[in-house]
C-alpha cells in the first residue's frame, strides 16, 4: 500500500526519493509523485501507473534541491489520476503534504474548508490535509504546531509527512494510530524519512521509529519527537542488521519466484536457534513465556488477514494436537467487530508478515483492551505488531517483496509447531519421547523443501495444462484444508483465473455442481489420515469428468492412474506435511500467471500492505 519516503541533506534529493519509493513498489500502488525545493520554491511532479513514468517525467523536467518528499499511491478516494496522486500542494504552494491511510471525517472537514472558501483540486481525503495546515499556519507560530493542530482534527489511522518552503530546513513527520510506520534513518548531517525501512537502507542502518500520536521535526542534523502534547519523546535508535542485497532479485525472473526459492533458507532460520535437538527442545526467548503463565493460558485466539490467516488455521490444527489448547482463528476485519469473549488466561497471537496491517492491529488492540496476553508472528522487523506484543516470534525470512506471500506463508506454520511444541512441553502434556520426536521432525524440514523444489519443473508441466482455465478448484482435508485455500488464493491473486479452495468433504454440499470437463480440481491427497476420504473425493470429481491435479507422495500407487497429473511430494510427517503441500501449489500459481505474461510481483488492485480498513 502507499509508501513515503523524504530527505534532507546535502544531497540531490531526487534520486534518494525515487529511489527509495522504487525499493517500495512491492508493496503496492497505482499512482506516484514526489515534491522537491527547488531556490525556495516548491516543484511537484506526479503521475498516475508507474513508478517509470514519474522518472520519465522528472527527466522531462528536471528538479533539483536538498529537501524533498515522494510517494506511492494506493487509490483509496478518488482514482488513480494524476490530480489525485500525492503530493498535494496548498493554496499558496508553499506546503505539500504525502499521506498514508483514510481521513474518516473526510466528508465534514472538506464541507468545512469549502464553506471557509477553500478549492479543491482532486477528489482525495489526503488533500485536505495541506488545506488545514494552511488554515492553521495563518495563526499558529511555524509549521509543527499547525501541522500538530491539523493532525489533531483528523479521524482514523495516518502517517503523514510535511514540507514548507517557508521554513526549508525541516520535515514534518507524524504517526497516527496505524496506517503504516514512521521510521527515520540517521547519516552524516543528512536525514531519511520513510513509511518502510527498505526505503532508506541503501543509505543508512542507524534507525528510529515514531510511535502512535507523536509529531516530528526532522532536520539534517536528527530528530526531534513528541507527543500530541507537546511532551519531548526519546526516540530509541536502532541498528538494522539486514542485507538489502537480499531484496534484490537476482537470477530469478520475479521477486515471487525468488522468495518460493528462498524457502530452505527461510526455513533453515526459522529453525536456527530455536531448536535444540539434543535435548528435544524448544527455544522461543523473545515470548517472555513462563511455566506459570503456560499453565494459566485456557484459550488461544489467532488473528490475520489473507495469506497469514491461512497459516493461522493450520496453527490451530498444531497447538490443538500438540498443546491441547483450545485454539479459535478469526479473520482480524471480523474478530474486533463480533464482541469476542476474552479473559486475562487468553492469549491473542497475531500473524502478519508486515506487522502493519491495519486490521490485525486494531484487532491486537481490542484482544489488549479486553484483558488478553498478546503475541505477534512477524516478519518485517521494528514493525508494530512486533513492538505491541508482550511477546513475538520473528519470522527469519528476510524481507518479503512480492505481494503474494510465499515464504511469509511457510516460516509461520513452522513457528507455530515450534510453539506448539514448547506450550505442551511447559504444561507437561506430552512425554518426552513424544517432544523429542516432534522436534527430530524439525531437522530434515529444509532438506525436503529442497527436494520440492528441485521438482520445480515437474510442476511447471502442469502450470502449462492449467493456464488457460477460467476456473479451479482445490480440495484439502484436515491439516490442508487451508493448503486448498491458499492454494486457490495464490492462483486468484496472480494469475486472475477465479478459484476456490474448499474443504474436500464439503465438495459433495455445493461445488460439485460446477464439475465439469473444463473445471480443473486441485486434490491434496498426501499420505496422511486423511487420506482414504481424498482417495474417494478424486473418484467423485472423477466420475463428473472434471480433470483431476492431484498432490500424491512419492511411491503411491492408487492416485496416477485415478489422476489427470499428479504432483509429488516427498514423505513428510503429517503435522508439517502444509509447509511442503503449499509448494508446489505457489509454483503452480507462479508459472501459470508468468506464462499468462502478467505483473506476477505486483497484481493489480493488490497491495503487499494494507494499512487501511
Ligand atoms: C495483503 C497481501 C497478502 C497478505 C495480507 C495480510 O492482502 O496482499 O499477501 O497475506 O495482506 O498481510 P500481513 O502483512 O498482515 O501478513
Amino acid at each position: 500500500m502507499c509508501g513515503i519516503v523524504g530527505y534532507i541533506g546535502p544531497r540531490d534529493a531526487t534520486p534518494i526519493i525515487l529511489n527509495g519509493l522504487k525499493r517500495l513498489e512491492y508493496r503496492g500502488y497505482d499512482s506516484a509523485g514526489i515534491a522537491v525545493l527547488e531556490n525556495s520554491h516548491i516543484e511537484v511532479r506526479r503521475d498516475a501507473g508507474k513508478l517509470n513514468r514519474l522518472v520519465s517525467m522528472v527527466e522531462g523536467a528536471p528538479l533539483s534541491g536538498n529537501l524533498g518528499i515522494g510517494h506511492t499511491r494506493w487509490a483509496t478516494h478518488g482514482e488513480p489520476n494524476a490530480k489525485n496522486a500525492h503530493p498535494h500542494i496548498g493554496s499558496t504552494g508553499e506546503v505539500v503534504v504525502v499521506h498514508n491511510g483514510i481521513v474518516e471525517n473526510f466528508l465534514e472537514l472538506r464541507d468545512e474548508l469549502i464553506a471557509e472558501g477553500t478549492t479543491l483540486h482532486s477528489e482525495t481525503d489526503s488533500e485536505i490535509i495541506v488545506h488545514l495546515i494552511e488554515k492553521f499556519l495563518s495563526t499558529e507560530s511555524d509549521l509543527l504546531s499547525a501541522s500538530r493542530k491539523a493532525f489533531s482534527l483528523l479521524k482514523g489511522h495516518h502517517g503523514i509527512v510535511v514540507i514548507s518552503s517557508k521554513e526549508p530546513d525541516k520535515i514534518i513527520a507524524s504517526r497516527i494510530g496505524n496506517a503504516g510506520g514512521v521510521v527515520f534513518g540517521y547519516g552524516e548531517n543528512e536525514m531519511f524519512v520513510a513509511s518502510d525501512l527498505p526505503a532508506i537502507l541503501e543509505h543508512t542502518r542507524r534507525v528510529s521509529f515514531l510511535e502512535t500520536h507523536q509529531i516530528a521535526v526532522v532536520t539534517r542534523d536528527g530528530v526531534e519527537a513528541q507527543t500530541f502534547e507537546g511532551e519531548p519523546v526519546e526516540l530509541e535508535t536502532e541498528n538494522i542488521s539486514w542485507d538489502p542485497v537480499a531484496a534484490e532479485k537476482g537470477e530469478y525472473r520475479h521477486f515471487m519466484q525468488k522468495e518460493i526459492h528462498e524457502q530452505v533458507r527461510s526455513i533453515t532460520d526459522t529453525i536456527s536457534g530455536r531448536v535444540d535437538f539434543e535435548k528435544g527442545k524448544i527455544i522461543l526467548p523473545q515470548l517472555n513465556l513462563t511455566k506459570e503463565f503456560a499453565n494459566q493460558i485456557d484459550r488461544i485466539i489467532l488473528i490475520a488477514c489473507g495469506t497469514a490467516y491461512y497459516a493461522a488455521m493450520v496453527g490451530k490444527v498444531l497447538i490443538e494436537n500438540i498443546a491441547r489448547i483450545p485454539v479459535e482463528v478469526d479473520v482480524a476485519s471480523e474478530f474486533r467487530y463480533r464482541d469476542p469473549i476474552i479473559n486475562d488466561r487468553t492469549v491473542v497471537i497475531a500473524i502478519s508478515q508486515s506487522g502493519e496491517t491495519a486490521d490485525t492491529l486494531a484487532a491486537m488492540a481490542e484482544g489488549k483492551k479486553r484483558g488478553a496476553t498478546l503475541w505477534s508472528i512477524v516478519n518485517a522487523i521494528g514493525s508494530q505488531a512486533m513492538r505491541i506484543a508482550d511477546g513475538y516470534i520473528s519470522m527469519q525470512t528476510g524481507p518479503e517483496i512480492g505481494v503474494a506471500s510465499t515464504k511469509a506463508y511457510s516460516a509461520p506454520l513452522v513457528d507455530q509447531y515450534m510453539l506448539a511444541i514448547l506450550l505442551a512441553d511447559l504444561r507437561e502434556v506430552i512425554t518426552e519421547q513424544e517432544r523429542r520426536a516432534l522436534v527430530e521432525d524439525l531437522r530434515h524440514l529444509p532438506e525436503l523443501v529442497g527436494q520440492v523444489l528441485s521438482r520445480e519443473n515437474q510442476y511447471m508441466q502442469v502450470a502449462h495444462a492449467l493456464k488457460d482455465s477460467l476456473n479451479c478448484i482445490y480440495l484439502g482435508r484436515g491439516i490442508n484444508m487451508p493448503t486448498a485455500f491458499e492454494g486457490a488464493l495464490k492462483l486468484k491473486e496472480i494469475s486472475y483465473i477465479h478459484a476456490e479452495g474448499y474443504p474436500g468433504g464439503e465438495m459433495k454440499h455445493g461445488p460439485i455442481a460446477l464439475f465439469d470437463k473444463d473445471l480443473p480440481v486441485v486434490v491434496i491427497a498426501t499420505q496422511d489420515q486423511w487420506y482414504d476420504k481424498m482417495i474417494s473425493q478424486i473418484e467423485q470429481t472423477k466420475a463428473r469428468g472434471a480433470p483431476v491435479i492431484a498432490m500424491a507422495t512419492d511411491g503411491d500407487k492408487l492416485i496416477p492412474p485415478l489422476a489427470d497429473h499428479v504432483i509429488w511430494i516427498p514423505e513428510v510427517s503429517w503435522m508439517l506435511s502444509p509447509v511442503l503441500t503449499v509448494i508446489p501449489l505457489q509454483i503452480l500459481a507462479y508459472h501459470i500467471a508468468a506464462i499468462r505474461g502478467l505483473d506476477v510481483d505486483q497484481p493489480r488492485n493488490l497491495a503487499k500492505s494494507v494499512t487501511v480498513e
